[in-house]
């Protein structure tokens, strides 16, 4: 993640990216007219990401690394998908079974993840890829294929989610924040009282516009449930986002899980924290070649639009769905637990006197653990269905009575 920038000081596009850009506008445009001028804001936020050929992500953006917008832990390092595998392998060998990756994006996690297991003499079944993005399961293809057939052979990619419930580990890093959310503003009545109003997404002279519009009793009753847990009244005015996405999802993922773990990876607080009146215009970020701003009309289908997840709404919807909470802690917290330092240690003995890979992999583990950088805002939730054995990753830190 990077720090704000203003708008105008994001990059110049090419002449093909404003024409793609302009596509997915026009798109965009198309399907509010159609909606009668106004539609909510995760359509918008579906549309710009997620419709098909045209979306950020179902198009063809780099989106990854350093020529692209973000960069996620499992590209900042292998020692990330190596340190979660050792937490998969702990399960496995109970459970034994497959691994489901959810949303695998480039396939670096998958590759990494599959040569540590091999390394450990637990390799699943399977290891299941389930990607709603074309352009990106090609990309998972092209990596996957450079590994040994042994690994190889296990991987399939699923257009949906698997016919019957599996044994085992499903994983998922940074999916939850890619989810289209409903925005809403705060309005306080002069006789008292508060007024939900959601923020959807209409058209002046083309260009796309906040407007202010009714929200549906979905919206309502989730606003109302995050103003009424919160110790302080939030202000008037205060905008914020609400992932009405997550519900459906869980439930899909936990009517997948007979017997395992489900770890959930990404940035976000739980709802006390996240919805805190000082946050008063939200979480919503838009990543455009490592510049954060958040403006979501600017450049759609070229820039990600995220926002940050609400972990006691995850943990709500797997309670309603039958799953346990059996861990929460941050990543820097879980890393350490499944074993970073051990993990580190070794890696330096081997690359031995050269110290400019030992400057590398420091870097690295300084990246994925420091507060500042992505130790502490990054969170690991755990979901559990019939496992009850102890699970390593969470064994320094239990942040569960935070949710
Ligand atoms: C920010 S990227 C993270 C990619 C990868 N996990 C990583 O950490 O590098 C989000 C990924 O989730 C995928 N995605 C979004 N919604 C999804 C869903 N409902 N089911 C499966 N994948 C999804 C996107 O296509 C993309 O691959």
């Amino acid at each position: 993640m990077t720090s704000p920038a203003s708008v105008t000081t994001l990059p110049a596009l090419s002449g093909d990216e404003r024409a793609h850009s302009d596509r997915v506008a026009a798109h965009i445009r198309a399907f509010i007219r159609e909606r009668g001028g106004e539609i909510g804001f995760d359509t918008y936020m579906r549309l710009a990401l997620y419709a098909p050929g045209l979306g950020y992500y179902s198009g063809g953006a780099a989106k990854f690394g350093g020529g692209g917008d973000f960069v996620t832990a499992p590209e900042v390092s292998s020692l990330f998908s190596r340190c979660l595998a050792r937490q998969v392998a702990d399960i496995l060998r109970e459970t034994g079974g497959d691994v489901l990756e959810l949303g695998a994006g480039t396939g670096r996690m998958a590759a990494d993840v599959l040569a540590e297991l091999a390394m450990l003499e637990c390799l699943p079944e399977r290891y299941l890829i389930l990607e709603v993005s074309a352009d990106l399961a090609q990309r998972q293809r092209e990596r996957i294929a450079s590994l040994p057939p042994r690994l190889t052979r296990r991987v399939e990619w699923l257009e949906q989610w698997p016919a019957a419930p599996l044994r085992g580990v499903v994983l998922a890093n940074e999916v939850l924040d890619a989810m289209p959310v409903e925005r809403f503003v705060l309005r306080h009545r002069a006789a008292g009282g508060l007024d939900v109003r959601a923020l959807g997404v209409g058209l002046k002279d083309d260009r796309f516009e906040w407007r202010e519009r009714s929200p549906s009793p979905e919206l309502m009753n989730a606003v109302a449930d995050v103003v009424e847990s919160l110790r302080a009244p939030l202000p008037d005015g205060y905008v914020s986002e609400v992932c009405l996405a997550f519900q459906p999802w869980i439930a899909s993922l936990a009517a997948q899980i007979d017997t395992g773990v489900a770890l959930l990876i990404d940035y976000g607080l739980p709802r006390a924290h996240l919805y805190h009146p000082d946050r008063s215009q939200g979480t919503l970020r838009c990543h455009f070649r490592h510049r954060a701003h958040d403006d979501p009309f600017v450049n759609p289908g070229l820039q990600d639009i995220t926002a940050w997840v609400d972990f006691t709404r995850v943990a709500e919807a797997a309670s309603s769905a039958g799953l346990e909470v059996a861990g929460f802690a941050t990543q820097a917290a879980f890393l350490i637990g499944a074993g970073m330092e051990s993990l580190l240690s070794t890696e330096m003995l081997l690359v031995g006197e050269d110290t400019q890979a030992q400057a590398t992999l420091a870097g690295e583990a300084r990246r994925l653990l420091l507060p500042g950088e992505m130790g502490e805002v990054f969170k690991a939730i755990a979901l559990a269905r019939n496992f009850d054995a102890p699970l390593a990753g969470f064994s320094t830190q239990d942040l569960r009575g935070s949710l």
